[in-house]
């Protein structure tokens, strides 16, 4: 079986598709992963996904979009006979495929950029994953801050408010907020591709990160 990795963040912008591309890019440098796209129609890692096939076409990474829970269902059944990883890019809203992937996944990934506003709307998406656990009692959910500003003061309040109040495990990685995120997204690139060391280093740690919860979920 894959290792199956869900983002989701009912907030719209957070950064899923931007952990999602990256992440599948990451992973697919070593093992054949598969990119599943649910954010539909919108579909930004289905373009990502286009323009990389065009630059840097690679097998080891392969693309597929799910436009319900079924489909998703079916798909990720279908891309785990031929994947070492799974990144599933959730829609923004607690729809019926932001369910599916909570029971499908390993391991969730909820991107939170360090903003009041994204915290507030995070508490509903809790609240569902407490709901998922009614079938898969070990969902794991872990908080990714996103667009993180190390060296505010307000960045690290909201952090730790959020460790107070949200009960969610969080990522040590980090990405901090820098603008190469946008230009390579937008080049169907990885950041690990970008010419910008810290974000560089950044996506490394984070996808080592998740390999290893992934890996120690197998033993
Ligand atoms: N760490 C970051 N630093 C700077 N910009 C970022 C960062 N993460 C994401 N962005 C930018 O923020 C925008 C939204 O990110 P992204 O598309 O990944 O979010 P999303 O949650 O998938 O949004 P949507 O609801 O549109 O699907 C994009 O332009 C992206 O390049
Ligand atoms: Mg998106």
């Amino acid at each position: 079986m894959p290792g199956i990795v869900g983002i989701i963040q009912t907030k719209g912008g957070a950064g899923r598709s931007t952990v999602a591309t990256n992440l599948a890019a990451h992973f697919s440098f070593e093992e054949p992963t598969t990119l599943i796209d649910c954010d539909l129609p919108q579909g930004t890692s289905s373009s990502w996904y286009a323009l990389r096939q065009a630059e840097l076409p690679s097998k080891n990474l392969l693309f597929t979009t799910a436009h319900n829970h079924l489909e998703l269902i079916q798909k990720a059944k279908e891309y785990s006979a031929v994947s070492r990883y799974l990144v599933i890019d959730g829609p923004p809203r607690l729809a019926e495929v932001t369910r599916a992937i909570m029971i499908l996944s390993d391991l969730c990934l909820v991107p939170l950029g360090a903003s009041a506003a994204e915290i507030w709307s995070t508490t509903d998406l809790l609240q569902t994953l407490e709901e998922a656990k009614n079938y898969k009692p070990d969902v794991d959910a872990r908080l990714v801050w996103t667009r993180f500003r190390a060296q505010t003061r307000e960045a690290q309040e909201l952090k730790d408010a959020v460790e107070k109040g949200l009960k969610l495990k969080d990522l040590q990685a980090r990405l901090g907020y820098r603008v190469v995120f946008s230009e390579v997204l937008a080049r169907g690139l990885s950041v690990e591709e970008g010419s910008d060391r810290i974000a560089h280093d950044e996506m490394l740690a984070l996808a080592e990160e998740v390999k290893e919860i992934l890996a120690e979920k197998k033993r």
